[in-house]
């Protein structure tokens, strides 16, 4: 995952936002450690983590924050989004709740973060086929309606988790 002595072309940074419990550390875990718990306690202010890598001949430094999907654990906001060139949006296909309050996320974003900042709505926990309780056409039709990407993951399996960032990476770049 990453030479630390590798010089660095680009730093991206990327924020992670939505409901609690929809799986934002654990997607982060996956991302930059290769690792996944599912004894995840809730955020509580913010972290962030970062891992390298090489996008068209360039070496980018991704750097991932991810705070509180709990009101009373968030940290200040403005500061949150400050600099973000990326963000991803997640919900949890099992739980309908987390993708209703997908539009409060969005307008947090997009009073908060620059104009032309990327954003792909995520639905994470692919492998809880049996509870899904999100239809992935809905979803899809969002994201489509507010131009956003969209992708369904499962931190757990790891599936979809480096595509989902490979696809911000890649269009920041
Ligand atoms: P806050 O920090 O409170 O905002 O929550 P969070 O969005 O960071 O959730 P977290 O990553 O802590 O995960 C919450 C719970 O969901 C944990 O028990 C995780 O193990 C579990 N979880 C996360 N991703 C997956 C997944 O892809 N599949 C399954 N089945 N469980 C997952
Ligand atoms: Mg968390």
């Amino acid at each position: 995952y990453g030479d630390p002595n590798q010089k660095i072309d680009y730093v991206f940074k990327v924020v992670l936002i939505g409901d609690s419990a929809v799986g934002k550390s654990q997607i982060l875990a996956r991302f930059a450690r290769n690792e996944f718990s599912l004894d995840s306690k809730a955020t509580i202010g913010v972290e962030f983590q970062t891992r390298t890598l090489v996008i068209q001949h360039k070496s980018v430094k991704a750097q991932i924050w991810d705070t509180a999907g709990q009101e009373r654990y968030r940290a200040v906001t403005s500061a949150y989004y400050r600099g973000a060139v990326g963000a991803m949006l997640v919900y949890d296909i099992s739980r309908r709740q987390s993708f209703d309050h997908i539009t409060r996320w969005l307008e947090e974003l997009r009073s908060h973060a620059d104009k032309n900042i990327v954003i792909i709505l995520i639905g994470n926990k692919s492998d809880l086929e049996e509870q899904r309780a999100v239809p992935t056409e809905d979803a899809k039709e969002f994201a489509q309606k507010e131009g956003l990407f969209f992708l369904e993951t499962s931190a757990l399996e790891a599936t979809n988790v480096e595509n989902a960032f490979m696809t911000v990476l890649t269009e920041i770049f």
